[in-house]
C-alpha cells in the first residue's frame, strides 16, 4: 500500500452540561423598616412604598460578628448542603461583591477558608448589582470548557455599611439592604443543561451615577462636600438607564436564544425598584408568577438580589429541571448582564 495513512482526528470530547446543583441564602436578622427610617430622616412610609415598593430591609450587625464574608460563607454552606456536597468538593469559589472588607485578602479567600474548601481557587468579582450574573456566566463557561467541575458562586453585599441614614442620603438609603445568596454549579453529562444565551455589558463613562468613594480623588467634578465611604446615586439617571437597559437586555437575550418572552418559565431579576420590575413585566406581557418579586421584604440587596430570588424560588419548588430561567441584572459601573439557563 502506498501513500500516507489518512490522518485521524481524535473525536471531540463530549460536550458537558452545567447544572445548578444547590442554592442557599442568608438574610441577617436585624431589620430596618420604613418606620425606622422615618425616625432617622425626613421621609414617610407612603413615599418609600409608592416610589420603590420596599417595606423593610435587613442589615448586618457587626456586634454579632456579621459581615460580608460571614454571611457569604453561611449562604454557600447552605448551597452545598442543598447539593449534598462537601466544601472539599469545590474546585473554585467566586464571590461577587462590592462590600469586601479588605483590599486583600479577597472575600472569596475568607469564605473558602471558613467553609473548608481546601486549596480550591478563590476570587472576588465586582460588577456591582450584576455581580452574581457575571460570576455565574463565567463559572458556567469554565465548567462547560472542561477546566473545572464544581464551582461555588456567592452574591453578597452589605451596603447598609455605606449608607447615609440622614435626610441628605434619603434618596439612596431607603433602597438598599444586606443579603447573601449562593449557588453550586456542577458539571453534568447532559449537554442540554446550562446557559443557552448570555450577555455582559458595561458603560464606564457613566460611572458617576453610582459610586462609593474611598479617597478624595475618587469624587467626580462637582461633588464638593460629599463624604468618603458613602454610596452616592443619581436616582433619576439610574432609573432611566435601568428601565431602558433592563427591557433591551431581555429582548437581546431572547433574540440570541431564538425564543419569545412566553417561552421562558421564570425571569429572576435584580430587585432594584418595584416600578422598574413592573415596567419590564408590562412591556413583555408577562404574568406575575413569571417575574418573582421580593423587594418589599428585603429591598435592593445588590449582588445578593438575584441569588436570593433564585433560592427562594427553588426552595418553594417553583423552579424545576428542564425549565428555562433567565437571570437579569443591572447596576453600578454601569453594568448590565443576563444568563438564560436550561435548568
Ligand atoms: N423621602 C421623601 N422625599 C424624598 C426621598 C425620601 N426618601 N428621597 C428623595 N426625596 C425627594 C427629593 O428630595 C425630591 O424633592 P424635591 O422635588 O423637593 O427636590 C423629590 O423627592 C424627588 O426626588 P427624586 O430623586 O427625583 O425622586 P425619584 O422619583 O427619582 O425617586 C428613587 C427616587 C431613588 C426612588 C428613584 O430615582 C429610583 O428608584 N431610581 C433608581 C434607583 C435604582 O434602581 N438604583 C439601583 C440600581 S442597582
Amino acid at each position: 500500500m502506498t501513500g500516507r495513512a489518512a490522518s485521524v482526528r481524535p473525536p471531540d470530547p463530549p460536550r458537558r452540561g452545567v447544572r445548578i446543583a444547590g442554592t442557599g441564602m442568608l438574610l441577617p436578622e436585624d431589620r430596618i423598616t420604613n418606620a425606622d427610617l422615618e425616625k432617622l430622616m425626613e421621609t414617610t412610609d407612603e413615599w418609600i412604598l409608592q416610589r420603590t415598593g420596599i417595606r423593610e430591609r435587613r442589615r448586618v450587625n457587626p456586634a454579632k460578628g456579621e459581615s460580608c464574608w460571614t454571611i457569604s460563607a453561611q449562604a454557600l454552606r447552605g448551597a452545598l448542603a442543598d447539593a449534598k456536597m462537601d466544601a472539599a468538593d469545590l474546585d473554585l469559589v467566586i464571590v461577587a461583591t462590592v462590600s469586601t472588607e479588605q483590599a486583600c485578602p479577597s472575600t472569596a479567600c475568607r469564605v473558602a477558608g471558613e467553609i473548608g474548601a481546601g486549596a480550591a481557587g478563590a476570587v472576588d468579582m465586582n460588577a456591582a448589582c450584576c455581580g452574581f450574573v457575571y460570576a455565574t456566566n463565567v463559572a458556567h463557561d469554565l465548567i462547560r470548557a472542561g477546566s473545572y467541575r464544581n464551582i461555588g458562586v456567592v452574591g453578597c453585599d452589605t451596603l447598609s455599611e455605606v449608607m447615609d441614614y440622614s435626610t441628605e442620603g434619603r434618596g439612596t438609603a431607603i433602597l438598599f439592604g444586606d443579603a447573601a445568596g449562593a449557588a453550586v454549579l456542577r458539571a453534568t453529562d447532559d449537554p442540554s443543561r446550562g446557559i443557552i444565551a448570555q450577555a455582559m455589558h458595561s458603560d464606564g463613562t457613566s460611572w458617576r451615577h453610582l459610586y462609593i468613594p474611598r479617597r478624595a480623588r475618587d469624587f467626580p467634578a462637582g461633588a464638593e462636600g460629599k463624604k468618603l465611604g458613602v454610596m452616592y446615586m443619581n436616582g433619576r439617571e439610574v432609573f432611566k438607564f435601568a428601565v431602558t437597559k433592563f427591557c433591551d437586555l431581555i429582548a437581546q437575550t431572547l433574540d440570541r436564544a431564538g425564543l419569545t418572552p412566553d417561552d421562558v418559565d421564570h425571569y429572576v431579576c435584580h430587585q432594584s425598584n418595584a416600578r422598574i420590575l413592573e415596567s419590564a413585566r408590562e412591556r413583555f406581557g408577562l404574568p406575575q408568577e413569571k417575574l418573582y418579586v421580593n423587594i418589599d421584604r428585603v429591598g435592593n440587596t445588590s449582588s445578593g438580589s438575584v441569588p436570593v430570588c433564585l433560592h427562594e424560588l427553588r426552595s418553594a419548588g417553583r423552579i424545576r429541571e428542564g425549565q428555562l430561567v433567565m437571570l437579569v441584572a443591572f447596576g453600578g459601573g454601569l453594568t448590565w448582564a443576563s444568563g438564560l439557563w436550561r435548568m
